[in-house]
């Protein structure tokens, strides 16, 4: 048997269009988790619905790897933007992933108010293969596979495709200052909720991991629009010749 490559996204917009690339599929449920074994293009595929946010990114890639031993994960869907530079329908590979709900504050005294943009980013200790625990501010996408994502950037037809950071967390900031403290402090290019925590996971196991997502909102540009289906369905879309590049 192959290993398959897989392929998740949080809500079925970001989804469909790879169970209508691989045609035929069998779902397989595990709690509310849902896996649709299949292929594309003679690929073998599992693409995994995740669902929405940081815990049910973790629970359902761990239960993913020990499903299904896949040889890659690439997390896709759709995101809030970030950088001033880049539009709704623009997709963005996340070279590398932060989360960005991780935080502490300094102490301040009763009635001296809560103070956000002080807050200082908390990293996330990670015990290695060897036993011993690493500190990351920020974990990497695979470069093979980030190089695969790029060598079909040119088939993108719905914006440009650009390297990016992603931030994660279980937020939904639409207040430019803050906006534009993470984009200057931490160089995010946009904001979702689940792949840093798919990161980590995928990372204690040993499996290359790849961060891809196109754009649905920003506050940052003159875009207004807000459209997760078209930007999920053409995330999903690029996602389907992303597994075909790296399948081949
Ligand atoms: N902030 C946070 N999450 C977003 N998503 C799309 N845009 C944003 C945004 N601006 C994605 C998340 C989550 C769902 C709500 O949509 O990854 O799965």
């Amino acid at each position: 048997k192959k290993e398959p490559i897989a392929v998740q996204g949080a809500m079925d917009v970001e989804v469909s269009a790879l169970l209508d690339a691989m045609g035929d599929y069998k779902e397989e449920k595990y709690g509310n988790y849902s896996f649709y074994v299949g292929e594309i293009e003679e690929i073998p595929v599992v693409v995994s619905r995740t669902e929405v946010g940081m815990v049910n990114a973790a629970a359902s890639t761990t239960l993913l790897i020990e499903k299904y031993q896949p040889k890659a994960i690439i997390n896709q869907g759709t995101a809030g933007g970030h950088d001033p530079n880049i539009h709704v329908f623009d997709t963005v590979i996340g070279t590398e992933v932060m989360n960005i709900g991780s935080f502490r504050s300094e102490h301040l005294d009763e009635g001296q108010g809560m103070k956000p943009e002080k807050w200082i980013h908390m990293t996330t200790d990670i015990r290695e293969a060897d036993g011993e625990t690493k500190e990351y501010a920020a974990l990497p996408s695979d470069e093979k596979l980030v190089e695969a994502a790029l060598s079909v950037a040119d088939q993108y037809e719905y914006g440009e495709v650009v390297e990016g950071k992603i931030g994660s967390g279980d937020w939904w900031n639409r207040e430019i200052d803050r906006i534009q403290w993470f984009h200057e402090n931490f160089g995010t290019s946009a904001e979702e909720m689940e792949a840093f925590a798919v990161a980590q996971v995928a990372h204690v196991q040993d499996i290359p991991f790849l961060s891809i997502r196109t754009i649905s909102n920003s506050e940052v540009t003159d875009d207004n629009i807000e459209d997760l289906e078209k930007a999920g369905q053409y995330g999903a879309e690029f996602s389907v010749e992303v597994v075909k590049a790296i399948g081949k």
